[in-house]
């Protein structure tokens, strides 16, 4: 029951006490909400989106599992493809656990609603997908991407938030998390807006989980959602918490050219090839084995070399073509209707018979909030420890750094991370929270962090306008962090985020109300998205390596022997600290889960 009180500055506060509060409600969201609440914990989910219309929602190709129903497959091969994929920056006791879990993960799916495509034989439809290979890396692509044409991610988030209601959690919806709760380096809450009638609500629980989604809208362009403005890291460096690996950012190859909408790699799964101006199909070279079927960092960069080279196509030559022309058209209705509607509308190609423009476009974030493939939230350190809990925080999803994707996600990695750490995390708190069990007093000063920050936003009157900040931190980031980086262009970034950041003491902000204030929102989701652009850079220009998506020109190689390690970066932002910023790092586990499965040792990485 809701109990309204008052705090500083003088808003007044809704209360709610939940074992459970989950933020967010894409598939990683909805799925630790439905095992919290199956478990029998009060839960509550908070949104600043309806459920469906979360970015899960633009998943396309598949969520991928070793079902072996288009070709012989074993879970140690795609444990093998996610820890070369992830560049041997994944930790393998994680990786182990999730290649695992999915095929029941993928399953589960199946009985709780989602209309998977099938094979004629009934089972489910499996399509290849970059880097999924056979036979540990040896054998041709192996089909492993479960897929409902090309709307896996609409499909599974329909089933997921139905399951979630039959469970009777509580869902907040249209609420802006602002931020959490923290006592003595416990996380004992959160205080949310609701953006509708502008009240302010602090909720009490046992275990906060964030499930806020990645960060790509510090990006000019990007295929993620204008919702994807990592808040949960946000939340995080402001509780003085570090974000790891966040100088990984993946280019998805085919985003439309000049609109960044997504189309799946599903695309070239289905027999989809890229050529340059010459006509080439010039993945032959880069990726003699996989070709157009190689991870996505490797595409990425041989698109973009391409285009350096002088061999893009279209007018400015800065595109590469996707060809789907010679698949039937019956195939491309049945298997790829979004992206065959999407051609048309963004880029006016009628997919049955042109070439689609594509340029590799932001679409994921390997680094994240650090935890455990429990969903606990990891501190590093202090005095020497690689890694302590942080009680009562939880974080899953792209949100989430576990860390099973490394420097480079495979395709269709994302949505299984999504259902098997949910459901991991839904476990360990039926585990260890007991319904019913008292809960602790909150601090004094539970709302003074998150309050002051809406105040002091809701109350700007300097001369830049929010979206001015943005667009100036989106474009340091596109020029200064893209899928080329030298020390140079990353230092210069350094000092253009910091430049930035300070341009924030003069945000304006036009409405004062509380009401459906999309001007304050946009603000705090700003703040958010600069201090973790912030951290990315600094992480990059750091890491004197190229490992995965982190491709640097000075130093091309991978270098295990100094950089096998996860960087964890804290954030000195918020009461005037200027925007510091802290590195450290962790080693990468190299150990399995069980004794099922040998440690995969580093080598090289072709395809
Ligand atoms: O290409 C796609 O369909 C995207 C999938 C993913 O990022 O996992």
């Amino acid at each position: 029951m809701a109990t309204a009180s008052t705090t500083q500055p003088a808003y007044k506060i809704i209360d709610h006490t939940y074992d459970t509060v989950v933020v967010g409600a894409g598939g990683s969201g909805l799925r630790a909400t439905m095992g919290s609440a199956e478990a029998g914990l009060k839960t509550a989910c908070i949104t600043k989106v309806f459920p469906t219309r979360s970015h899960t929602v633009a998943a396309q190709g598949g969520i991928a599992a070793s079902l072996k129903n288009n070709t012989p497959d074993h879970w140690t091969w795609h444990m093998y493809d996610t820890v070369k994929g992830s560049d041997w920056l994944g930790d393998q006791d994680a990786i182990e656990y999730m290649v695992r879990e999915a095929p029941a993960a993928v399953y589960e799916l199946e009985h709780a609603g989602v209309p998977f495509s099938r094979n004629a034989d009934g089972t489910i439809y499996q399509r290849p997908f970059g880097g999924h290979m056979q036979n540990m890396g040896e054998g041709p692509p192996v089909q492993r991407t479960c897929a409902a044409a090309d709307r896996t991610g609409h499909a599974m988030l329909h089933a997921l938030y139905q399951q979630s209601l039959k469970y009777a959690a509580d869902f907040f919806i249209e609420y802006f998390a602002i931020d959490l709760i923290m006592d003595n380096g416990k996380c004992v809450g959160v205080i949310a807006l609701c953006m509708d009638d502008g009240t302010i609500h602090r909720f009490r629980a046992k275990a906060v989980v964030l499930a806020t989604g990645g960060y790509g809208r510090c990006y000019f362009t990007a295929t993620s959602a204008h919702t994807c403005t990592g808040d949960g890291g946000g939340m995080v460096l402001r509780a003085g918490l570090p974000l790891q690996d966040m100088e990984f950012v993946q280019f998805h190859p085919t985003g439309i050219y000049g609109a960044g909408v997504l189309i799946t790699e599903g695309a070239r799964g289905e027999g989809g090839y890229l050529t340059n101006s010459e006509g080439e199909r010039f993945m032959e070279r880069y990726a003699p084995s996989a070709k157009d079927l190689a991870s996505r960092d490797v595409v990425s960069r041989s698109m973009a070399l391409e285009i350096r080279e002088g061999r893009g196509v279209g007018p400015n030559k800065d595109h590469i073509f996707l060809h789907l022309d010679h698949i039937a058209p019956e195939v491309l209705a049945e298997r790829l209707p979004g992206i065959t509607e999407s051609g048309k509308i963004f880029a006016g190609v009628d997919l049955t018979r042109q070439p689609l423009p594509v340029v590799p476009t932001v679409h994921y974030n390997m680094g994240g909030i650090p935890c455990d493939f429990n969903g606990r939230v990891m501190t590093i350190g202090p005095d020497g420890n690689p890694e302590t809990p942080v009680e009562g925080l939880f974080a899953v999803g792209e949100a989430a750094c576990v860390s099973v994707h490394g420097a480079n996600r495979l395709g269709s990695n994302s949505l299984i991370d999504l259902v098997v750490f949910g459901r991991a995390t839904g476990l360990y708190l039926k585990d260890n929270i007991k319904p019913g069990e008292a809960f602790e007093e909150l601090p004094k000063d539970s709302a003074d962090l998150a309050l002051t920050r809406l105040d002091h936003f809701r109350n700007a009157k300097g001369g830049s306008p929010t979206a001015q900040i943005r667009a100036e931190m989106q474009r340091t980031m596109s020029q200064h962090a893209a899928v080329f980086r030298n020390d140079e262009l990353m230092a210069e970034g350094k000092d253009k985020l910091a430049a930035t950041y300070k341009r924030m003491e003069d945000v304006h902000v036009s409405d004062r109300g509380l009401i459906w204030n999309s001007d304050l929102v946009e603000t705090m989701e700003l703040d958010n998205l600069i201090s973790q652009a912030t951290v990315t850079m600094h992480g990059a220009h750091n890491r004197k390596e190229s490992r995965g998506a982190h491709a640097h020109e000075d130093f091309p190689n991978r270098d295990d022997a100094n950089w096998m390690k996860h960087t964890a970066a804290w954030f000195d932002g918020w009461g005037g600290k200027g925007g510091a910023v802290r590195l450290d790092y962790r080693p990468v586990h190299e150990y399995t889960l069980t004794d099922d499965v040998e440690y995969i040792k580093p080598k090289a990485r072709v395809y």
